[in-house]
Order: C-alpha cells, then structure tokens, then sequence
C-alpha cells in the first residue's frame, strides 16, 4: 500500500516553516541582525557550506545519509517489533544522553500523552519506559510498575561502555537470568550498539542477544535516526519510514543554492550572529505539549556539540550557547519576565503547531461578567495561539531576538524534518564557528574520574592526581 508521504502534495502540505524576522535589525532594533552583518559572513558562510557536502562526500556527517541507507534495517526492525508484539507488556531502555532524549522526545511528540496508561491507544504495543539515570531510586522504583517476566530490555550504547548503561545492564541481566533463567533471559535483551567498539558487542555476540548496530560515524546525540530512535519509536507503533521520509525531506528542502531558503543554514548563521554579540542562550519555548521533549534533546544536541574551548586549530576559543528548554503557555508564568526584562543574551526559537490533535471549546457560562464573558465560546487552541503570537509581541518590543518554527500538524513526517534540520544547524554552526561539533573532550574530565575513584584498572595515574589535589578544610556550613 502507498505511503502518505510518498505523495508530494502530502509532502508539501507538511512543510515545516521558519519564520526569523524577529532575529533582524529592521524588525527588533539595534540589537538583531543587520544586512551589514550577514554580508560580513559571506565568505565564512561560503566556506561552511562548502565543507557540509565535502565532510558528507567523504563520509564524516554519516548522519546525514540515515534517512536514504536503511531500508535493511528498517525491514529488520519491522519483522523483530512484529515477532515480539503481544509478548511483552513493558519495553525498557537502558540508555543515557543521545540514547535516552531522542527516543524520549520521539514518543512524546507522537503518541498519545498517557500513551502507557491506555492500552487501546497501544494497539499491542508494548509500554515505553526509559531508565537512563541510575539515581538508584529510579531504576528500583521502575520494579513497581513493571514485571520483568513481561518486559523486553533494549540495551542501547554507541560507545558500548558508558558506566551508567551497562551498570543498568548488569543489574538487569542478572536479575532476569536468576527469574526466567539464562535462556529465557536472553529473549528479554535487545542490544543496539556500535559493530565493533565497546563491550556490549561481543556480549551480545556470546549471550545470542538479538542486536542492532549503530552505524560507525553516527554518534550519540545525532543517533536518534538509527536503530538507537527507530527500534524504540517502532516498538510503539510510530510509523519510522515516515520519520525518515520527514527527514529525507528536509534534507531536500536544504539543499539549496540560496542560504536564505535553507532552513538548517540560516538558523545556524542567525545562532552564530547572535553569539558574536553575546546571545549565549539559546531558549526553546515549545507551545505545543507534545514538542516539549524535543526541546530537551535539542539542548544536548546544541550543547554538547558546541560547546567547546579549543577552535580546530587548537586555539582557545570556549564558544557555544546555554540551551534552555521553555514551555508555552506555562512559562509565561515563569521565565517570560526574563526573557522580557532580563539581560539581552538570549535567542528564543517557538515552536508551533497550525493544528492541535485536538480541540476544547470554553463554554459560555459567565457572559454577565465581562473580564470572563469574552473567553466564552473560545477554543484552548485559539487561546494557547494567540498567546503564543502576544509573546512573540511581547518579546519583538523586549527588542528580544526570536524566531519561531511552525509545523502544519506533529507527526512523523514533521518531527522527522525538525531532528533533521536542527542537526544539519548543529553541524553547520560547528562549521561557522570552526569547532569539532562532533566530540566531547569536556565530558571526558568526570568520566575519567569516576573511573579513578572506582579504581577502574588503567586509571591509576589520574587516582593519583585525585588524591594530590588539595583537600577542603573550612568552607563548610554544618
Ligand atoms: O552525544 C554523545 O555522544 C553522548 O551524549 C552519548 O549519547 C552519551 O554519553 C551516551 O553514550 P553511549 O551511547 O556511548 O552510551
């Protein structure tokens, strides 16, 4: 049966639009944009553009291919989902940071908000848990909502050794091996990792545990179109050749010749702008509930890929912007007097929807009491639009630059485009900037530690420089 997407008026009637005008001088004032400033980075942008399609040719942004090379893959999941469905009540992931956010903000963007509690919204579908976190109370908590006999485990972790996955792993393994037995067990574990690096591979080579592969050069927080996004998302109905046809679509609709059409360019040149008068912060307010999450994974996606201190000739540079994630109307009674009144540091990026899933009429019951009376007969989606647009005003006369994204309706098609577009924006700003978006040297400092304080064999030297290091004496309040 065709597809909806395959159909290009489908395609062209899900078309996700960026609106900056607010970013520019002529619509906020002094501090936005000037055309003065765009045409000082021409060279720059030039020279960005130009190494996104030489890195993607020679196979450095293998990211940027997901959406075109898995038909296998997707074919691989379809067949384990279907030969899995029915059996469990609770799909588990043990995954952290890039393995945890997208499958997170996928799920919440697609299905129903209590998609869990109501079995006819699941269709079959297993429940969706992510246990990324190992405060202990989270993932022994988990035990009380779920029965490892009808639980199903995916195991999720590019590097195949990150402390806080395969810890979880262990626990789990263990405790379904002394339940079910170790043969039973192993039906209850899916691995997704890299083909060859890290220690979950060759487990789940000698355990027989069913796994994925995260493709090599598809790292963490750009995984969420690889197996690492699309078991999970199929695993709970979402329909993942959408998703990546969403994306294919962007991919499209940014592979343009002129900048000022390309979605993905501009938001990281107007990003890259406002860093260099320095904006900072970058805020994403979703006014749509179920886009609140995306939000999160954008902000390791923004944060972790750019913020770095050392430029690519190893010059000290310490740039990239503090995401911050917003939730429309709600944080309007929060943190909107901020970004109203506060410093000038901010980019605010809205992200909205033509269509709600649904609508609710206010009834007309107080029209003799006027300050009431004229919500009567309204809808909530009229209402939560309108203060979206008032804040958007709000913010114009703030002189604060915002910029808003809108999808015509959330759904696979759409929610592919915006993971697509923003991780081209990453890599892009990372090009302007002249960072490596695509490492974390700045993670490494804890990680190493943690190992040290663990006695971790190999960590034996950085043990010793934990233990020189001076010890706290009398800054304390007791
Ligand atoms: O983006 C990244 O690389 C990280 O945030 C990782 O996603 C996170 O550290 C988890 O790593 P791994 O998938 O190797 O377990």
């Amino acid at each position: 049966m065709a597809k909806r997407f395959e159909d290009s008026t489908f395609r062209e009637s899900m078309k996700v639009r960026l609106d900056f005008n607010n970013m520019m001088a002529e619509y906020i004032g002094p501090k936005g944009i000037t055309e003065s400033d765009l045409e000082g980075l021409e060279v720059k942008i030039e020279a960005a553009e130009r190494a996104m399609v030489e890195k993607r040719a020679q196979g450095k942004m293998y990211w940027r291919d997901l959406p075109y090379n898995q038909k296998e893959i997707v074919e691989d999941i379809k067949t384990y989902v279907e030969s899995v469905k029915g059996q469990f009540e609770s799909f588990v992931v043990l995954g952290i940071g890039g393995s945890a956010l997208g499958p997170i903000a996928v799920q919440q963007a697609i299905n129903h908000p209590f998609y869990n509690e109501l079995p006819e919204k699941r269709n079959g579908y297993p429940k969706l848990y992510v246990a990324d976190n190992i405060d202990p109370e989270k993932l022994v908590t988990l035990f009380d909502v779920i029965d490892l006999k009808t639980s199903l485990f995916n195991v999720v972790s590019k590097s195949g050794s990150t402390s806080e996955t395969m810890s979880q792993f262990m626990i789990i393994k263990e405790m379904l091996e002394k339940e079910l037995g170790k043969e039973e067990a192993k039906k209850h574990i899916v691995c997704t990792t890299d083909p060859k690096v890290g220690n979950l591979r060759p487990i789940a080579e000698a355990e027989g545990y069913k796994s994925f592969i995260i493709q090599p050069g598809v790292g963490g927080r750009f995984s969420e179109l690889s197996p690492v996004g699309l078991l999970p998302a199929a695993m709970c109905g979402i329909d993942i050749e959408e998703l990546l046809a969403g994306a294919a679509y962007m991919d499209e609709i940014c592979n343009t010749e002129n900048t000022f059409q390309n979605p993905a360019a501009i938001y990281a040149i107007l990003q890259y702008l406002s860093m260099q008068k320095g904006k900072n912060i970058s805020i994403v307010m979703s006014y749509v509930d179920s886009l609140k999450y995306v939000a999160d994974w954008y902000a390791q996606l923004w944060a972790e890929s750019l913020g770095k201190k050392f430029d690519n000739e190893g010059k000290v540079v310490r740039v990239g912007q503090t995401p911050i994630k917003a939730l429309g109307a709600t944080d309007q009674h929060s943190q909107v007097q901020l970004y109203a009144e506060g410093p000038q540091d901010k980019v605010i990026l809205f992200l909205g929807v033509d269509r709600y899933k649904t609508e609710i009429t206010i009834p007309n019951i107080y029209q003799d009491i006027p300050t009431l009376g004229f919500l009567g007969g309204e809808t909530h989606n009229k209402l939560i639009t309108t203060e979206q647009m008032a804040t958007e005003y709000a913010l114009l006369k703030a002189e604060q630059t915002n910029m808003t994204l809108t999808v015509p309706e959330v759904n696979e098609f759409t929610v592919g485009q915006i993971l697509y577009l923003f991780e081209v924006a990453t890599g892009f700003a990372g090009e302007l900037l002249n960072i490596n978006a695509f490492d974390q040297p700045g993670v490494e400092e804890g990680k190493n530690a943690t190992y040290a304080m663990f006695g971790r064999p190999g960590y034996e030297e950085k043990k010793a420089e934990l233990d020189d290091r001076p010890a706290k004496k009398d800054k304390f309040i007791i």
